[in-house]
């Protein structure tokens, strides 16, 4: 039985191009189910490397990775995409929504089955705007909401296919310190798994464990 939700061991980016470039040295590390995690490091460390191979949407170029126990590292392109899908939901700096959608239009796009049901999608999409707080503007246009309600809507989004895993990676970068706190806030209130990639050092004190990265090595 694994131990942890993710477990990697010796996980290591080198890229060839445009020159080989060694972006991460070999990682060990274990994110307990459950725990809320951040990832803490200076600009170009390697912090969205890593969160990024952790959610599956790159591979490591070395290195096992285990998601409860499934090899992760020996997937494909398309059984990656699939595994993201079922596993991991992302935030990012920017919440990314189509303006000309409703926020529940907007929050249905993080439900990637095709079979689920349209009743079924406006209902988990309901649920997860309830569960950030913005049920009430769920017919409103994505380009009416304040910068701190487009990311909630996109913590929505996140979480409407109930994942195991919740990356953010700088989520709380483009807004101010109000809007900022309440975002923390809701991350770390999830039921998920957390993994909050942060420069903000009060942010990542909010953490069960704080993960430093420095020139592509853990500290
Ligand atoms: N595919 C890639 N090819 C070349 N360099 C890369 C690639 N991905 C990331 N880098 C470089 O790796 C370093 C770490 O980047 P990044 O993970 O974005 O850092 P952080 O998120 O901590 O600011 C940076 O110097 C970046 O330019
Ligand atoms: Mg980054």
């Amino acid at each position: 039985m694994a131990a942890g939700l993710v477990e990697l061991a010796g996980v290591g980016l080198e890229v060839e191009r445009p020159v080989r470039t060694r972006i991460l040295h070999p990682i060990w590390l274990t994110i307990p189910e459950g725990a809320r995690v951040s990832l803490v490091g200076p600009s170009g460390a390697g912090k969205t490397t890593l969160a990024s191979i952790v959610g599956a949407l790159q591979p490591a170029s070395e290195g096992e990775y285990l998601f409860r126990g499934e090899r992760v590292d020996l997937l494909d392109a398309k059984a990656r995409a699939g595994f993201r899908a079922d596993n991991v939901g992302f935030v990012f700096q920017n919440a990314h929504l189509i303006d000309e959608r409703s926020a529940l239009q907007n929050v249905a796009l993080g439900i990637i089955d095709p079979t689920v049901e349209a009743d079924e999608v406006t209902g988990r999409c309901l649920a997860a705007l309830q569960q950030v707080g913005l049920a009430e503007v769920a017919d409103r246009k994505a380009a009416l909401l304040s910068g701190g309600e487009r990311q909630r809507v996109a913590i929505a989004r996140a979480l409407v296919k109930g994942p195991r895993l919740v990356i953010a990676d700088e989520p709380t970068g483009a807004l101010d310190q109000t809007n900022g706190k309440a975002v923390l806030e809701l991350l770390f209130s999830l039921d998920a798994t957390l993994l909050l990639v942060t420069h903000d050092l009060a942010a990542a004190e909010l953490a069960d464990q704080v993960v430093t990265i420095v020139d592509g090595t853990l500290a």
